[in-house]
């Protein structure tokens, strides 16, 4: 099938390289000229494990092509998806200035029938609003033909985006007439294995859907971190209780991780994204501005840490960061808990040696050359004159260190782990001091640290 696609950011770009892998046409679009020279070398805009690779078999094989003619894209695609980003408005609401471009954009060389998909996350009603942008543009054309809208949402996990999308959990395909609900269901066909995982919707529900699903999971997290600020008070481990509970199959081990709060592009932008448009229809959305809250704080849980440790004494104290990204397996920082991080340590006068085994451009790129800022090449560099440890990510290098290193490297043996991966009771015999989220502290030695 002919597939265009409008965008070629971390869901456009992964959603074309995905459609051509199974044999379709693709061509992506962007207006950022540079960005297609780059992916016409075979060069990636953003780290994603296996998408490089995919993205240049698919090239040479004729199949995905870049281009910045939008033109040609419309005239070439049964399929139109418009894969755009949908930042924060002021308000929190989400700015479809990029979407209902696009719309236009196709509108204005759209000749025959095309299937223009959203598939960026966008709140509920933009599908009439692309509508309404189309109509516009066709109706000064003076070109009659029809189309339709809708609204296919991703549900792609940075670091795992490629496997997300090759075998989905369930593909959402939101439609109100037959005609694309049955050409969607065939464009899918290839990645719709072992059982049915099309579920078809009206355009409005498979919008809110997309939001229930990040909100939901939000909520999952900001729950797990407020338990864990309760546990600490009344001197329990978070950990034990996930542990606990998790075993209910209907509450399931995932998602419940507590840590230093969520970060990304998505659920931060979402769930104020819903919230608006709750209070946009007169509800008051009491739970998801818990969530937002919960998150926001729980982003100063560690350097409320840090700071109580050190009795508020940071001036001139310099700590080692391990992990920038918001997550592992992406160089990705968007509200990650680690800018917050340092940021709250060199206002209060601390400076910060990091490392990140793929963010290291982009600290460079948000931060550049600043003063209290230093890059390292390794883990181990980043320790060196660090009065103790920080780990805000968990990537698989950091979770069996060599300790005896670490302490030899640190003025003093402490480590704060924002993302609970190490086990108490083993620091506390090898002589560390460790803070973790909602975990008792344990000092060198102490029995208290239960394994
Ligand atoms: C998310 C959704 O999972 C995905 O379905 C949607 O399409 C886009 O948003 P992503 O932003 O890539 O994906 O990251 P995800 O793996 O969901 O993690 C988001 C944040 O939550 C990270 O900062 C992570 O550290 C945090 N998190 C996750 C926790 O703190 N605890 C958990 O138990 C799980």
């Amino acid at each position: 099938m002919r597939v265009s696609i409008f965008g070629t950011g971390y869901v456009g770009l992964v959603t074309g390289a995905c459609f051509a892998e199974v044999g379709n046409d693709v061509i992506c679009v962007d207006v950022d000229a540079d960005k297609i020279e780059q992916l016409n070398r075979g060069e990636m805009p953003i780290f994603e494990p296996g998408l490089e690779a995919m993205v240049i078999r698919n090239r040479d094989a004729g199949r995905l092509r870049f281009t910045t003619d939008a033109a040609m894209a419309v005239e070439h695609g049964d399929f139109q998806f418009i894969a755009v980003g949908t930042p924060s408005d002021e308000d929190g609401s989400a700015d479809l200035r990029h979407v209902l471009t696009v719309a236009d954009t196709i509108a204005t060389s759209m000749e025959s029938h095309r299937i223009i998909v959203d598939k960026s996350t966008v709140p509920v009603g933009t599908a009439d609003r692309v509508r309404e942008a189309v109509d516009r543009r066709l109706q000064q054309r003076g070109v009659t033909t029809s189309y339709s809208v809708v609204s296919n949402p991703e549900f792609l996990k940075e670091g795992a985006a490629i496997n997300d999308f090759m075998k989905p959990e369930r593909v959402i395909v939101g439609c109100d007439d037959a005609y694309s609900r049955e050409q969607l269901h065939a464009l899918y066909a290839p990645f719709n294995r072992n059982h049915d995982r099309l579920i078809s919707m009206d355009v409005r529900s498979a919008e809110l859907t997309k939001y229930a699903a990040n909100a939901m999971l939000a909520t999952k997290i900001s729950f797990m971190n407020e338990l864990a600020n309760i546990a600490d008070r009344v001197g329990a481990d978070i950990e034990r209780v996930r542990i606990g509970i998790g075993a209910d199959p209907r509450i399931g081990y995932h998602f419940i991780y507590p840590g230093a709060g969520y970060g990304g592009s998505c659920f931060p932008k979402d769930v104020k994204a819903l919230a608006r448009t709750a209070h946009d229809v007169d509800y008051v959305p009491q739970l998801l501005q818990a969530v937002e809250e919960v998150n926001d704080r729980q982003k100063h849980y560690l350097f409320n840490r840090i700071r109580e440790h050190y009795r508020g004494d940071l001036a001139g104290r310099r700590f080692a960061l391990w992990g920038l990204s918001f997550k592992p397996n992406t160089d990705d920082m968007r509200e990650a808990a680690s800018r917050r991080l340092m940021e709250s340590l060199w206002e209060a006068g601390a400076s910060v040696q990091a490392f990140d085994p793929k963010a290291m451009d982009e600290t460079r790129r948000l931060y550049g050359d600043r003063a209290g800022l230093t890059l390292c090449d390794s883990p181990e560099a980043a320790l060196e004159g660090c009065d103790a440890l920080v780990v805000m990510t968990e990537w698989n290098l950091f979770r069996s260190p060599d300790f005896e290193l670490i302490r030899s490297h640190l003025a003093d043996a402490v480590i704060f782990d924002g993302r609970n991966i190490y086990d108490p009771a083993v620091l506390a015999r090898l002589g560390f001091q460790y803070h973790a989220i909602g975990r008792p502290p344990v000092t060198p030695g102490e029995a208290g640290a239960k394994a």
